[in-house]
């Protein structure tokens, strides 16, 4: 399969090789592109299909006390104009997704999760950022996402981001009575890798 790769070190310090300049990557993704993160861990990304929706689903089902049903992924799937998913793998094997999607102006990141074996390897860095690029690929002047108020780890890495709380959302996760941020963010090419 054709890929494209590049160094972590090069995308912190915002040298993006020139095959992958803006306005590229989701034509890109439609192959995979390949990022090398720290310690020479080589993460593949590409855009989620129906066929991962499997392999998917396992790791949703071992991550989040409320999974979301394979239907609800297939449902998004389906809409491919409007539907941004992608998904991280590690020696071909899915490791780790992000969900996302437009509407209109806006970029809405629905859901990250990373196996937990594989945490703290900036790979929920990498798709957050690569999945921010996407976004302004659409025209979206900003993002928008929920998250639980309890969820330390992805607050934080939400706020690397320069995501800001703007709501609540009471009792948005009904089944744990407990309730969502929401928190967002305007989104440009000026995005940094490794921002803080
Ligand atoms: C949140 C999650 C996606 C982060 O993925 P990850 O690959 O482990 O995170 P990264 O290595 O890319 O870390 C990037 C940043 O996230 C934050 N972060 C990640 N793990 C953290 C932890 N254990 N404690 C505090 N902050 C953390 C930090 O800001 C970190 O940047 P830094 O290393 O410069 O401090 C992962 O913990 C996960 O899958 N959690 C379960 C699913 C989930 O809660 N998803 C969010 C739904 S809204």
């Amino acid at each position: 399969m054709e890929s494209y790769k590049f160094n972590f070190t090069d995308i912190q310090r915002n040298k993006l090789p020139k095959i992958l300049v803006p306005t590229r990557w989701v034509e890109n993704l439609r192959n995979q592109v390949v990022f090398n993160l720290e310690n020479d861990f080589q993460l593949q990304i590409r855009r989620m299909e129906s066929d991962d929706i499997d392999q998917v689903m396992k790791l949703e089902e071992q991550i989040f006390p409320s999974p979301w049903s394979a239907e609800s992924f297939s449902y998004r799937l389906e809409e491919k104009n409007f539907n941004m998913s992608i998904v991280g793998l590690s020696d071909n094997r899915i490791i780790a997704y992000a969900v996302s999607y437009v509407v209109f102006d806006e970029f809405h990141f629905s859901n990250i999760a990373v196996e937990k074996r594989f945490r703290g390897k900036k790979i929920g860095e990498t798709l957050l950022w690569l999945s921010l690029q996407i976004g302004v690929e659409y025209n979206c002047s900003f993002v928008q996402l929920e998250v639980r108020e309890s969820n330390r780890q992805a607050i934080r890495l939400y706020e690397k981001y320069g995501f800001k709380k703007t709501g609540l959302r009471k009792n948005y996760y009904a089944r744990e009575n407990e309730d969502a941020l929401l928190m967002s963010k305007e989104i440009n090419w000026e995005i940094p890798y490794g921002m803080v």
